[in-house]
């Protein structure tokens, strides 16, 4: 079994704070404090915000945003105004329109996009793709197009779409730690003794846990850029979850990966469209792409001994996105990306803000301890993370509960008691393979034991040797600090237990070990388990 990764400062063995202590690690010099001036004075003008574009909210507690964020009523208006004043031809039928609408729109967006990461077209092209995922199958067509193959290395913590990719590579390997990766980009191969030359090598990770919200070290792309013996190896940064509720960098090439890859749906909750965003240096990996849509060629024969294709060979654009462009969504995604500026004031501040309720989350749920002492709360943080420090940790907390007992409730019944109050969360192993079972102390075998025994990912029984899933809460640039509140009091009437009792007789009868071993609670929502102990007296 792994050693399970639990939050040092819930665990009572360890050393932990009582309610009222400060659960907090040391603070980084942009920390918030919980009810400092200035973020009760931006939590007040989003609750400004959500009272005029997001009714959906109303009467909800929306923490699911790592999903998704809902969009706001801004730029829904915004874009069917639109809809409704410009005629946008297919962007391929350049007879409709002199010049195209939406060939310049597309181009007005991208550049956008662009902007966005603060990242320069001389050395960036963007590729609008469906989402994340279609942007990772991209990368991986044209590695999987290499005659030799490639070699493929993944941080534990990615998104199962990372993952899928070694199922194209020829070898692959997963970096179980932060230390591993840094042994293999700081030493070259030594992992892989066998390897006799420089073979062509893509490195993915997530930017962004989409777990825990831990935030992994950006500087990896250069740091194997500056090592030759990793001449060969290219970088694939997964930024879904990072760019949700933080700025993405990319204005120093030298620190960029190759490949970046993004869901925008994640930032605005509307249009459903991603990007994948190349370093210009790395676009010749493209060559080696086999398919090819409608758009990407200059000539094609189809007929006779020996059919070929002339593929375009110019920008990244337009040897890559296959069939019509989605127009109305990169229309959309221009919008989006200025109403999101005007309503939250730029992602700086969203990056403090959804730092700053999630810091104050986590205290609340450390703190959070049953009457006998015993956490309410195992918090699946990283050791090396801090709430509230937006460089290592984002606005996601991962957790499971247990009972004064100390047995668990399952993260499916966490969720519909969650839902029965209109609290919106995720539960199970959120598209987190290795990072969800790192955290559950969960092994290979355990996996394999859990499938052949009719265990799937998702389903609702979800205890056996300990939790099979975990509880996310995650927060968006529209959330606010009554969530924060709500959550909190949703754990206190399901979960918290004012009163322990530990029951060794009844009606003068000593208990067997089972019973005498029977915590009674009595919690708001549990009066029933008291009341049928109270039958037995
Ligand atoms: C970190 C991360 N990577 C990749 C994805 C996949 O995104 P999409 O489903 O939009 O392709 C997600 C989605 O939740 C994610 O959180």
């Amino acid at each position: 079994m792994v050693i399970l990764s639990k939050d040092p400062q819930s665990d009572p063995v360890s050393g932990s704070p009582t309610p009222g202590e400060d659960a907090a690690p040391q603070r980084s010099s942009r920390d918030a404090t919980c009810n400092t001036r200035q973020q009760t004075l931006y939590n007040k003008k989003i609750e400004r915000i959500r009272i005029k574009d997001y009714r959906m909210l109303r009467g909800i507690t929306y923490l699911d945003h790592a999903g998704t964020p809902p969009p706001s009523a801004t730029l829904v208006q915004k874009f069917t105004k639109t809809l409704q004043a410009d005629l946008l031809p297919n962007s391929h039928s350049s007879a409709t329109a002199d010049p195209n609408l939406s060939y310049r729109k597309t181009e007005e967006t991208r550049l956008k996009v662009l902007q966005l990461f603060n990242a320069s077209p001389d050395h960036f092209e963007v590729v609008f793709v469906c989402n994340a995922t279609a942007g990772i199958k991209l990368v991986t067509d044209a590695f999987a197009g290499i005659p030799e193959g490639f070699d493929y290395y993944y941080h534990r913590d990615s998104h199962t779409s990372i993952v899928g990719v070694r199922e194209l590579a020829t070898t692959a390997h997963c970096l179980v730690s932060d230390d591993e990766t840094l042994e293999w980009i700081n030493n070259g191969f030594q992992l892989d003794e066998k390897r006799q030359e420089i073979r062509t090598t893509l490195f993915a990770y997530p930017a962004q846990s989409n777990m825990n919200g831990r935030r992994l070290s950006l500087s990896w792309p250069s740091s194997l850029r500056r090592n030759p013996a990793h001449s060969n190896t290219y970088s694939l940064l997964d930024a879904s979850a990072y760019v949700s509720t933080s700025t993405l960098d990319l204005s120093d090439p030298s620190y960029a990966p190759h490949f970046t890859v993004l869901s925008f749906y994640k930032i605005f909750g509307f249009p459903n469209l991603g990007a994948l965003v190349v370093r210009k240096d790395a676009a010749h990996i493209f060559n080696n792409r086999r398919y090819f849509g409608g758009g990407t060629t200059d000539m094609i024969t189809c007929e006779g001994e020996k059919p070929w294709v002339a593929r375009k060979k110019g920008r990244l654009c337009e040897r890559l996105e296959d069939g019509t462009s989605p127009t109305h969504s990169i229309v959309a995604l221009g919008i989006a990306i200025d109403t999101h500026h005007e309503l939250f004031g730029g992602m700086e501040s969203v990056a403090k803000h959804t730092g700053w309720l999630a810091r104050c989350l986590y205290e609340k749920l450390a703190a959070l301890r049953h009457a006998n002492g015993r956490p309410v709360c195992e918090i699946y943080k990283d050791p090396k993370s801090t709430y509230g420090d937006t460089k290592t940790q984002g606005a996601t907390i991962a957790f499971n509960i247990r009972k004064a007992d100390g047995s668990w409730v399952g993260s499916s019944q966490v969720g519909e008691d969650a839902l029965k109050r209109k609290i919106y969360i995720r539960t199970g192993s959120v598209c987190n393979p290795a990072g969800t079972a790192h955290a559950l102390g969960l092994s290979t075998d355990d996996l394999e034991e859990l499938y052949l025994n009719g265990f799937k990912c998702g389903e609702d029984s979800d205890i056996k040797y300990g939790p099979l899933g975990i509880v996310r809460v995650s927060f968006g640039a529209v959330s606010t600090l009554k969530n924060v509140d709500e959550v909190m009091a949703f754990m206190i009437a399901c979960y918290y237990c004012e009163l322990t009792i530990f029951v060794r007789q009844v009606s003068g009868v000593w208990l067997d070990m089972e019973w005498s071993h029977t915590y009674v609670f009595l919690s708001r929502e549990k009066k029933v388990e008291y009341i049928r102990l109270l039958s037995l007296l």
